[in-house]
């Protein structure tokens, strides 16, 4: 039996014969294309050899040999593309892999959500306020969250501006990344200035300590440097929604005779645009980065074994990540009979979860938060069931922030409901703040270590 998919061949715009959910309303159809135009001209934010090592390393997770921390905010805004906040988030992921690199004794893939998040999924197209209806705001590199007229039309310069700020966030975090600024043998250059008030502190440090001293041993017996831990790899991820956008930095490389996109080393497909048949899936088949799946509570077997079927019918290694987010209420039902399901196919994926989107809830006074007890315990349950089946969990996605915010409950510090209005910035998602975060890497690295 022939599939329609395969009679279809896939181009860049191949997607554009499909349904296309969570796209905006342009009411300028020449701007769009315009802005398209310029974009496809541009340089690309990354290149194909570093999508390849990153698909490499993905494969080694997928054999065990590799743990994945993927992290960042639920959605970048162009305001906060600032040093400060970026060398925060940096550094927040940085220590987080040192602590799991410490305590699972296994090389950490470190992926920033950064530099390019900056397109959101809403439930509706539409937002009403007092008998006003205008556009949701779909993120800044679609249009203004204020809610007006003029701010929520979408703009298509905003894609330009979005790429401009993804190229400045990477152009910064590569110059950190290569002057010396991950050097594990330097991991006092990462403290913020909050980690001195840190209930975590004793232990960071402790950490931190036995790293350089294990570092300083080794370099003293083979005298010479250990070179590859002075210079550590870091790769970007967004959620790839926005498929003009996406389609416009997809350049077919000749020498590898395949297509990438080049707006991302690691792009994923959401749980709202993982139709078998929709777009995104159109997409994101024919491009060569490793690509993950969110993966919820909706997801049946057979759209499983469907979506790995289209998406890496070759199985081929470190192709294919699937990002479960069932929270601590679901995944003892839900994640078992996915194992199972795609054991079935004979289909090689990376298992990660995301602990966060699964646990999302309202406080009294409406606010989105999630609880550090719950998003602890769906991880603790992820590695237990995985390995109970003979599988394994490779990675942890979580969002985050650098900064002091205080938007999920729980944790060392105790933060209650009371105590979220002050400082609740997230615009979307509740993140972990710095301590929280801090915090989870060393359930996890303990976790882990108490379970291999
Ligand atoms: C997200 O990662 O911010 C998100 C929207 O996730 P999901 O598609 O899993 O709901
Ligand atoms: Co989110």
């Amino acid at each position: 039996m022939t599939r329609a998919h395969e009679q279809i061949e896939w181009h860049p715009a191949s997607w554009r014969t499909r349904k296309a959910v969570q796209q905006p309303n342009y009411p300028d159809a020449d701007a769009v294309e315009g802005v398209l135009a310029r974009l496809s001209e541009l340089p690309p934010l990354v290149v194909s050899g570093e999508v390849e090592g990153l698909k490499q390393q993905l494969a080694e997770a997928q054999q065990g040999r590799r743990f994945v921390l993927q992290g960042g905010d639920c959605a970048e805004s162009f305001d906060e593309c600032t040093s400060p906040r970026i060398a925060a988030k940096l550094k927040i992921l940085l220590q987080m892999s040192v602590i799991l690199l410490h305590g699972m004794k296994q090389p950490v893939i470190r992926v920033g959500r950064m530099a390019g998040q900056y397109a959101k999924p809403r439930s509706a197209d539409t937002e009403t306020r007092e008998g006003v209806t205008l556009p949701s705001y779909r993120g800044d590199l679609v249009n203004r969250s204020p809610f007006n007229a003029v701010d929520r039309v979408p703009d298509p310069m905003l894609m330009l501006r979005g790429y401009e700020r993804a190229a400045l966030t990477l152009n910064f975090v590569r110059a950190l990344v290569d002057g010396g600024f991950a050097d594990l043998h330097h991991p006092e250059y990462w403290d913020l200035a909050f980690v001195s008030h840190s209930p975590m502190e004793k232990e960071y440090r402790r950490i931190v300590e036995s790293i350089v001293n294990s570092l300083d041993f080794f370099e003293s017996i083979s005298g010479g440097p250990v070179h590859h831990t002075r210079r550590i790899d870091f790769y970007t991820s967004h959620e790839g929604l926005h498929l003009l956008y996406e389609q416009a930095q997809t350049r077919y490389i000749e020498r590898r005779r395949r297509w990438y996109n080049l707006s991302t080393h690691y792009p994923w497909i959401g749980m709202r645009t993982a139709d078998v048949d929709g777009a995104h899936v159109e997409f994101f088949r024919g491009v060569s980065n490793p690509i993950g799946i969110k993966v919820g509570s909706a997801m049946s077997a057979e759209w499983l074994q469907e979506l790995i079927d289209r998406l890496n019918p070759h199985n081929e290694p470190g192709r294919l990540t699937l990002i479960h987010r069932f929270g601590v209420n679901d995944i003892e039902q839900r994640l078992p009979p996915l194992i199972d399901a795609v054991r079935a196919t004979g289909s090689t994926v990376l298992w990660i979860c995301d602990a966060m989107h699964g646990n999302t809830e309202s406080t009294a006074s409406g606010l989105k938060t999630r609880r550090f007890d719950r998003i602890l315990r769906e991880l603790e349950l992820a590695f237990d069931i995985h390995r109970d089946m003979g599988s394994h969990l490779g990675g942890v996605h979580v969002e985050l922030t650098g900064d002091d915010v205080t938007e999920c409950t729980g944790g060392a510090r105790g933060l209650t409901d009371g105590d979220l209005a002050r400082a609740y910035r997230s615009q979307v998602d509740p993140r972990l703040n710095y301590e929280q975060s801090l915090e989870l890497a060393m359930h996890v690295a303990g976790m882990r270590r108490r379970r291999v």
